[in-house]
C-alpha cells in the first residue's frame, strides 16, 4: 500500500485530488487532444463525470494505487494516477495536463517526480503506454528517463473504432533516469523549407497520394519487395512521430511550397548513432519531375541534419541504372563511394549493383 503523500517539485505540487479541483478536471476532460489520447474518459465528458473521478480516485488509494492532482501555483494544471502493484511489482502511470498548462515541461516534472518517489516506496520499476501517435506523450516519456521498451502493435482502440500500436516505456529503480538528448530532434516550426518546396512530417492525411506514387511504374521500379497496402501505409503514415522521437528514421512529406500539394517522399532511415551515419531516401511523383524539386528537397534535409543532430555521413544507395537520382545526388553535394554488387533484387529474378553515395559533415 502506498503512503498517502503530497509531493512537491519546482512549482508544482501533487496532492490528492479535491473539490476544488472539478472545474479544471471539467474543462481538461472536455478538451480534444485528451479525449483523442485518453479514450477511457467519457465523451463529452462534464461536471458530473468530475465528481465521479474524485470518488474513483479515493478508491484508487484504497486498492493500493494512487491518484495526485497536478497542482501549479495552488491552481488545477493536471492529473496524475499510479495503478496498484502487479504480481510482481510493477505499477503503471498515467496522465493529463490541463490544455493551458501545457508545453512548459509540467507533465516531464510530475512524472520524474513521482516515478522517483515510487523507487523511494521500493517499487522497482514503473511503466508506462503511449499511443505510437501521441508525439508530445513520447517526448515526455523520454524527458522523464524512460527506456522504451517496444511498439506494441494493434495494442488499443481509438475512439473511431480503430486499432492503432502504443508504446511501453519501462524505468528501472536501477536506471540512471538520465535524458538523453534527441538524436533526432523535431523540427523548429514544423517544416523546412525553402521556398520552393517543404517538407513536413509525414502524417496519415498523407495515404492516399503516397500509396499513389507507390504504384507509379517509375517509382515501382526502384522500390524493395511486395508493393504495400492502403492499410500498410496509412500504419506507416500514423508511426511517422514515433520513428522521429525514437531516432529510428524521419520521414518527410515534399510539398509544392506554392500550392501546397503532396509531391513525393524523403526519409532518413537506417539511422545508427554509434557509426553517426543514416541513409537518405526518396521518391517523387511523376508529374513533378524535372523542376529540382528533388534536389533541393535532399539538400534541405541533409543541411538540416548536419546542422541539427550528430550525424558525421548521410548515405544513398541507388540502382546503377537510375541515372536521374545519380544527377539529384550529384547536385545534393554528394560522391559515389562504392559498389555493392547484385544488392538489388528484383521481381524477374535478376540483381542489380547497387552505386553508394555519401555526404560528410563539413569539418
Ligand atoms: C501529453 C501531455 C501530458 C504533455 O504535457 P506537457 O506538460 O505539455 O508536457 P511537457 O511540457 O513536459 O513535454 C511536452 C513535449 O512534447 C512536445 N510537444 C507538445 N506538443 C507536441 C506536438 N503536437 N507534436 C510534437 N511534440 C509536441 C513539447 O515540445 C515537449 O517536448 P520538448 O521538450 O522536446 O520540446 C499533454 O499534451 C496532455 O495532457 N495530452 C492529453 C492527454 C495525454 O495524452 N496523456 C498522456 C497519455 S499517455
Amino acid at each position: 500500500m502506498l503512503p498517502r503523500a503530497v509531493l512537491s517539485t519546482g512549482s508544482l505540487v501533487l496532492r490528492a485530488p479535491a473539490e476544488s479541483d472539478v472545474e479544471g478536471m471539467t474543462a481538461t476532460g472536455a478538451d480534444p487532444v485528451a479525449a483523442r489520447f485518453l479514450t477511457s474518459l467519457p465523451s463529452p465528458y462534464t461536471e458530473r463525470d468530475a465528481r465521479e473521478h474524485l470518488a474513483v480516485a479515493a478508491r484508487r488509494w484504497e486498492e493500493g494505487g494512487a491518484e495526485f492532482t497536478i497542482a501549479q501555483n495552488g491552481a488545477y494544471a493536471g492529473g496524475l494516477r499510479v495503478s496498484a502493484p502487479d504480481p510482481w511489482g510493477a505499477v503503471e502511470i498515467g496522465y493529463l495536463v490541463a490544455p493551458w498548462a501545457r508545453g512548459k515541461g509540467v507533465a516531464t516534472a510530475a512524472v520524474r517526480a513521482v516515478t522517483e518517489w515510487l523507487f523511494d516506496q521500493g517499487v522497482h520499476r514503473v511503466e508506462l503506454r503511449v499511443a505510437a501517435e501521441n508525439v508530445a506523450s513520447l517526448r515526455v516519456a523520454l524527458k522523464a528517463g524512460f527506456r522504451e521498451e517496444g511498439r506494441r502493435r494493434d495494442a488499443r482502440e481509438t475512439r473511431d473504432g480503430r486499432l492503432t500500436d502504443d508504446v511501453l516505456f519501462g524505468r528501472l529503480a536501477l536506471d540512471a533516469g538520465e535524458e538523453a538528448p534527441p538524436y533526432l530532434p523535431l523540427l523548429e516550426g514544423g517544416e523546412l523549407t525553402d521556398g520552393v518546396v517543404r517538407l513536413v512530417p509525414i502524417e496519415p492525411g498523407d495515404t492516399e497520394d503516397f500509396h499513389r506514387m507507390m504504384a507509379q511504374p517509375s517509382v515501382a521500379a526502384y522500390a524493395m519487395g511486395p508493393a504495400a497496402t492502403l492499410e500498410e501505409i496509412e500504419r506507416r503514415c500514423r508511426n511517422t512521430g514515433y520513428w522521429w522521437v525514437t531516432a529510428q528514421r524521419a520521414e518527410l512529406a515534399i510539398r509544392d511550397a506554392e500550392s501546397g500539394a503532396f509531391a513525393g517522399h524523403v526519409q532518413l532511415a537506417h539511422v545508427v548513432p554509434v557509426l553517426g551515419q543514416a541513409m537518405v531516401g526518396y521518391s517523387l511523383l511523376e508529374e513533378f519531375r524535372g523542376r529540382g524539386f528533388m534536389t533541393r528537397t535532399v539538400r534541405l534535409l541533409v543541411d538540416w541534419a548536419f546542422a541539427n543532430t550528430p550525424l558525421h555521413r548521410i548515405t544513398a544507395g541507388t540502382n546503377e541504372r537510375n541515372r536521374a537520382s545519380h544527377a539529384v545526388l550529384e547536385r545534393a553535394g554528394f560522391t559515389r563511394e562504392c559498389v555493392h554488387r547484385e544488392l538489388f533484387p528484383a521481381a524477374d529474378g535478376t540483381r542489380a549493383d547497387d552505386v553508394q553515395w555519401v555526404r560528410l559533415r563539413s569539418r
